[in-house]
């Protein structure tokens, strides 16, 4: 009798070593050779007949992909927690399994929500800048004041793990917390963060700092967009580190610039790795390279738990975190 073919498991850019070792335990294992996105060319060629594809944020996982991949494909595991790159009802359509990989990057990505609000609201990327470029500059009592957080709001949309983790943090400073969503979130979690449900705009109305918690989907795209951002108070300061179509970019870039709102912490952008060229003047405009989860802890949690949902599926196990 001969043995089964081993699974094949397209992996689409390195992933840290741990998850590498876990996916050949599982399977014979094709990793790209590229340290940069495929094209969709290259992609669609690697993943011919493949049993398990790991994509990372940056692959599009549609109709084309599934259909170049072939019926082998049974799952497809994303070393993320957003999952706008995966179409999950095609996914569904064909059979295929789609995970991601939430809960590991929480802290990691509340750790940079908060590091975002304290560099826009106390100016420190424009002070770091100015130093930097030799800038003359001396103490005097109202030298780069920027604003404190204690007694100030908080406005969460999206009171998930991260959100949620983002809040307690800025308890810890001593700010308020109200939130805004599509669901009441756990009466425990309420409790605990002592945290008001509002509407949206209201949110936008009130709170001094608004961070950015949703996921992008087709209704939250440009869900914050130049009539919401007028909501918002000229002292206030907007922080994102969900995905960056949730903010219309053009229309924040004007908010800045006319002082619509005082401030902004960006992890993430509309057309990554593209920035808005009006943001790069702005002085009140924190711009960091989509470093939510980069720690090298996080990203290695991130990659196991992508590899354990392959090689479950590739078992005939439920995997640990399916989308949905
Ligand atoms: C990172 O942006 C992620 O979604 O995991």
């Amino acid at each position: 009798m001969t043995a089964p073919a081993a699974a094949r498991i397209v992996v689409t850019r390195r992933i840290p070593e741990p998850a590498l070792e876990l996916l050949h335990g599982a399977g014979e294992v094709w990793l790209s050779p590229h340290d940069r996105p495929m094209t969709t060319a290259e992609l669609h060629a690697a993943i011919a007949g493949a049993d398990a594809v790991v994509t990372l944020l940056h692959d599009r996982v549609d109709d084309a992909f599934l259909d170049a991949a072939g019926p082998s494909l049974r799952v497809v595991a994303n070393v993320a927690v957003g999952y706008d790159n995966i179409d999950v009802p095609a996914c569904t359509r064909r059979g295929v399994i789609a995970t991601n990989t939430p809960g590991v990057l929480v802290d990691a990505t509340a750790d940079i929500a908060m590091a975002l609000i304290l560099m826009s609201t106390r100016r420190l990327g424009e002070a770091e800048r100015m130093v930097r470029e030799g800038g003359t500059w001396s103490w005097s009592m109202f030298f780069m004041l920027g604003t404190g957080l204690q007694g100030k709001t908080l406005g969460i949309v999206g009171l998930g793990q991260i959100g949620a983790a983002t809040a307690r943090r800025a308890r810890g400073f001593g700010m308020r917390i109200a939130y805004a969503g599509r669901r009441r979130a756990d009466a425990a979690v309420e409790a605990e963060l002592d945290a008001t449900k509002l509407d949206l705009d209201e949110l936008l109305a009130t709170a001094d700092v608004v961070s950015i918690h949703t996921p992008l989907s087709a209704d939250t795209r440009h869900l914050i967009d130049a009539r919401r951002l007028a909501l918002m108070k000229p002292t206030a300061h907007l922080v994102n580190t969900s995905r960056g179509p949730v903010v219309d970019e053009a229309a924040l870039a004007a908010a800045l610039r006319d002082g619509t709102i005082a401030g902004a912490g960006l992890d993430v952008f509309e057309r990554e790795p593209a920035i808005e060229p009006g943001l790069l003047e702005l002085e009140n405009a924190v711009l960091i390279p989509h470093l939510g989860s980069a720690t090298i802890e996080t990203r290695t949690a991130m990659g196991v738990l992508a590899a354990e949902n392959a090689a479950a599926v590739l078992r005939g196990d439920p995997p640990p975190t399916p989308i949905g």
